[in-house]
């Protein structure tokens, strides 16, 4: 019943047409839109503000928790209507856009960009749109299938456009934690010691006066886009379990491990979903994006609880998981980003952190977000977050890209997101290298043993001794060192075919 959905009955005469609520939104505006991992985000507005910048030019910078839905950033992005853009994305026209210098894009760690806000260090909300699954009696807004920045922005914004999604099961409600830091200098520790740790409210606390519209909506969030497990992935999950055996034979970790975070994308999806075949259990997640892995480890009985900020899954899992959400529900909490990236929570819990690096190089600084060192991939999103204050920092790739014309293993890396102060275990199809406790030259040693390709290894390994003969702590060639990426430039092949044959 719709009632149901809309318990404040003021604020019945406030729901209006996509169209009308749009005209809230005006050129140069900042404007906050829920939305993270392609789940939960406001689905109608955004629309009608593309349809209408058709004619009447504007733009606006748009800040969300992560990526969007439906299609969205391709839409806003094809009206011309995103002038700035942060914290994250991952859709290929915005992706154009933003390499070719049309859209500023502002890659940030995802627990940040509210705490900058909060404190005025970036421009203030003007309009929040939010999608939710009802609001209750005083003006709180129930999330969907995911929190991600929605609840400061609401609390932030002027004013609040709230779109109540049909097609989101009422028994959402129930399933969400808002908890909102405190204001500093005198700010109070986050009471999360556990997965589990419920220390909010179920809904985002804001006066209903400031709800300043009201759209119904029916459209399903879009279907994840990560592709099934496949050899290699298979091979990086048997690798990391082996190893994982290892610190439970060792005394470091126990059968249950520590609460456990996967980053977006196929290969740590694919990953963490062949935890299913290992002696693994009552295994907790404090992750960012639960993804179909999540529920394929609790339907597994391997995964006793999991927390997270949105469940981006593919159409076969969002159609079962939403079925049963009442009886999942007491497996989950979903969180704001910045409480489920939190730094001081993330050290406390003692996080084991799978992220995948788009190439990592033999001294083991990680790229996770330039191709080529040059154009953006989707942004660093919460890997950064989390592999600072981790437990144990595992970055997994396969070894190679693009038919082996990419080495994902290089002499030094293009970008850096995440230095080798960072990083802890690294992990491809050929093996994995434990740098733990040690010096440059032993990791370069380590992980040229272990996770290159074969047909690159030998020509990492004479650049390794080349630069050796020139010494020094981190040894470089440094006129070369970047000579890989310069080759995949002008050639479309990092070395030439016969040194480089798959
Ligand atoms: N150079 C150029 N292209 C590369 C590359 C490299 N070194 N490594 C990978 N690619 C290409 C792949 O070929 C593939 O291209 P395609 O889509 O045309 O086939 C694409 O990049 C994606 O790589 P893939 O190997 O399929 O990995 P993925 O889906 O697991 O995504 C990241 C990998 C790094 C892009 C993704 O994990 C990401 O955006 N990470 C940053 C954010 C993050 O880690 N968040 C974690 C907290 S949730």
């Amino acid at each position: 019943m719709f009632r149901e959905r809309l318990r404040n009955d003021k604020l019945w005469d406030r729901i209006v047409g996509a169209d009308q609520a749009a005209r809230l939104i005006t050129d140069g505006m900042t404007v906050g839109m829920s939305g993270f991992t392609r789940a939960g985000e406001a689905k109608a507005v955004p629309l009608a503000l593309a349809e209408r910048a058709r004619n009447d030019p504007l733009k606006i910078t748009l800040l969300t928790g992560a990526s969007l839905g439906n299609n969205l950033d391709r839409t806003l992005v094809e009206a011309h209507v995103i002038a700035r853009r942060m914290p994250f994305q991952s859709d290929p026209a915005l992706r154009r856009a933003i390499n070719a210098g049309e859209v500023m894009f502002i890659d940030q760690h995802l627990s940040e960009t509210v705490e900058f806000l909060r404190s005025g260090q970036l421009p203030p909300v003007d309009v929040a749109v939010v999608e939710a699954t009802a609001i209750t009696e005083d003006g709180g807004i129930v999330p969907t299938t995911s929190v991600g920045n929605s609840a400061s922005f609401a609390i932030l914004a002027k004013k609040v456009i709230v779109e109540i999604n049909l097609s989101q099961p009422e028994a959402l409600e129930g399933l969400h934690d808002i908890y909102i830091p405190t204001h500093r200098p005198s700010r109070e520790a986050i009471p999360v010691i556990a997965p589990d740790s419920r220390i909010g409210v179920p809904f985002i606390p804001i006066p209903a006066e400031k709800i300043a519209a009201v759209v119904v909506t029916q459209s399903s969030d879009s279907a994840s886009t990560v592709e099934p497990a496949d050899a290699e992935t298979d091979a990086i999950a048997g690798h990391l379990t082996e190893f994982l055996l290892r610190e439970v034979r060792q005394g470091r970790l126990t059968e249950r491990l520590l609460p456990l975070q996967a980053g977006i994308g196929t290969i740590a999806n694919a990953v963490l979903q062949g935890f299913t075949r290992t002696p693994f259990h009552g295994l907790t997640m404090y992750s960012e994006v639960l993804q179909d892995s999540t529920f394929d480890l609790i339907d597994a009985g391997k995964l006793d609880f999991a927390s997270g900020s949105s469940m981006t899954l593919s159409s076969e899992k969002h159609r079962r998981v939403m079925g049963e959400i009442e009886a999942y529900k007491r497996r989950l909490i979903l969180r704001p980003q910045e409480i489920s990236n939190h730094p001081e929570v993330i050290r406390r819990l003692g996080i084991i952190a799978i992220n995948t690096a788009l190439e990592f190089d033999i001294y083991g600084n990680v790229n996770s977000t330039h191709v080529g060192g040059t154009h953006m991939m989707n942004g660093i999103g919460g890997s950064g977050d989390f592999a600072r204050n981790a437990y144990m920092s595992i970055f997994v790739t396969k070894s190679l890209a693009k038919e082996g014309a990419i080495s994902r293993v290089v002499p030094m890396v293009s970008h850096v997101d995440h230095t080798e102060h960072d990083v802890d275990i690294l992990v491809t199809e050929i093996g994995l290298a434990d740098l733990r406790g040690l010096a440059p030259r032993e990791r370069a040693a380590t992980i040229i043993a272990n996770c290159v390709h074969p047909t690159y290894r030998e020509a990492l390994a004479d650049y390794y001794r080349r630069a050796v003969a020139r010494g020094g702590h981190t040894p470089h060639v440094i006129e070369e060192a970047l000579g890989w990426h310069d080759s995949l430039r002008r050639t479309g092949r990092m070395l030439p075919e016969k040194t480089a044959i798959i």
